[in-house]
């Protein structure tokens, strides 16, 4: 239990931090790896090299910090952030490592406003917070394990390669050793590691589980980047070097944006790729719920499994509608007015900005927050906007 001082420490200096974010991240991640570069094996560059993960971690704690007193309040987007570490094999031992080098980080830029009292109380704060994660963390690994699972990484052979469109292609996985697969959750990711030729370390992507759950293969579906996005290093060495027959490295399926079973009508909206997980839950579903698809693309070429989901619609009497952003621009209220029902629960997934979008214009049209259900692809906005939007 912290003391109240400790607290009012925390709470008064989390606004400083937060100011000096972005120098204090970089400051953390450039010591930490000089220290310790097999974490690099961990990171994904990419977004360090774009500085967009720099700020997620640091981020979250300070807004976790925020909550000291309160720590069940977060828990909702802690789990959000236990799945992906555990699907990363993050480890009870590397949490001391990114406490120890937040800390010195926090110690080089503050100078001399970071008193002795400060860093304590820091250093405090961030134990707790830390044993919170831990736990949690170790939990899913228990629950991983279970029912045929596996804890880390496993080597799947790539049975089948299947181009879907002219950027999408579709990888089938089945177990080397030849055993039975646990059952997942439509909606639910699996970590793919690799190590990308050339490359001194391994790097880990999650992509959604493309088809619903069965005992024998898991299926990705992989957007090849075309812009030289760094992000896309993992997706081009897939499409390129990886194919059929070879080896690479799988967790258990983790995550938690799923499809909630009730009666009530549902709204699905896809950006891009961001089909993947939507596609997997609407061919779960049963005749009876009311259900729509919006899916967004850039253009004909572009659009992954429209022929799928028609079919399926047709089989739920549901409703399908197409946007190519190229020709026709972006979603609008006027296209995802007519969707909305009372109770409609909305699925969003895609793009950070086009999620941004979607949810407000799903707010304006009246859909309470709890009704509002989305992953984001790439590193997760602040724990302060995903505690707000769940
Ligand atoms: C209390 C401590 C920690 C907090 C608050 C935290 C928070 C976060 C957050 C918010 C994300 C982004 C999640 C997303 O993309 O949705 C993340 C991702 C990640 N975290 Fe942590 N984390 C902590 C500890 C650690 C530790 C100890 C490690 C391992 C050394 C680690 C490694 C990673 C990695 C590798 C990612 C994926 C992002 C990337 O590859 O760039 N985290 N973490």
């Amino acid at each position: 239990m912290l003391s109240q001082k400790t607290i009012d420490i925390i709470k008064s200096t989390v606004p400083v931090l937060e100011q000096h974010g972005v120098t204090i991240t970089k400051t953390f991640y450039k010591n930490m790896f000089e220290k310790h570069p097999e974490l690099l094996n961990y990171f994904n560059r990419a977004n360090q090299a774009r500085g967009r993960q720099q700020t997620a971690l640091a981020n979250t704690v300070y807004a976790a910090a925020a909550h000291i007193d309160n720590l069940q309040a977060i828990v909702p987007a802690v789990m959000q952030i236990a799945h992906k570490h555990r699907g990363l094999g993050i480890l009870p031992e590397h949490y001391p490592i990114v406490g120890e080098n937040l800390l010195g980080a926090i110690k080089e830029v503050l100078g001399d406003a970071a008193t002795d009292d400060i860093i304590n109380a820091w250093a405090e704060a961030y134990g707790v917070i830390a044993d919170v994660f831990i736990s949690v963390e170790e939990d899913l690994y228990k629950e991983a394990e279970k029912d045929g699972g596996w804890r880390l990484f496993k080597p799947f052979k790539v049975a089948r390669k299947v181009k879907e469109n002219d950027l999408v292609t579709s990888f089938y996985l089945v177990p080397e050793d030849g055993s039975k697969l646990p059952e997942f959750n439509p909606g639910q990711y699996i970590t793919v590691r690799v190590t990308v030729t050339g490359d001194e370390y391994t790097s880990n992507r999650h992509y959604t589980l493309s088809q619903p759950s069965n005992n024998n293969e898991f299926r990705i579906s992989v957007k090849r980047e075309i812009d030289c996005d760094p992000n896309g290093v993992v997706s081009n060495y897939l499409h390129t070097d990886v194919n059929e027959g070879d080896l690479i490295d799988v967790s258990a399926p983790a995550g938690l944006f799923t499809l909630e079973e009730n009666s009530n009508p549902v709204l699905f909206v896809s950006g891009g790729i961001g089909v993947t997980p939507l596609n997997t839950m609407l061919q779960t579903m049963e005749f009876g719920r009311q259900v729509a698809f919006v899916q967004a693309a850039r253009n004909e070429k572009a659009v992954a499994f429209k022929e799928q989901i028609q079919k399926k619609l047709e089989q739920l009497n549901g409703s399908y509608f197409v946007k190519y952003s190229d020709t026709e621009g972006y979603i609008t209220k006027e296209d995802l007015a007519p969707y909305i029902k009372e109770n409609t629960e909305v699925y969003i997934c895609g793009p950070a900005p086009f999620m941004e979008t979607v949810i407000s214009i799903a707010r304006d049209l009246g859909v309470p927050g709890d009704n509002i259900h989305f992953e984001f692809f790439g590193p997760a906005m602040s724990l302060e906007a995903l505690a707000n939007a769940n």
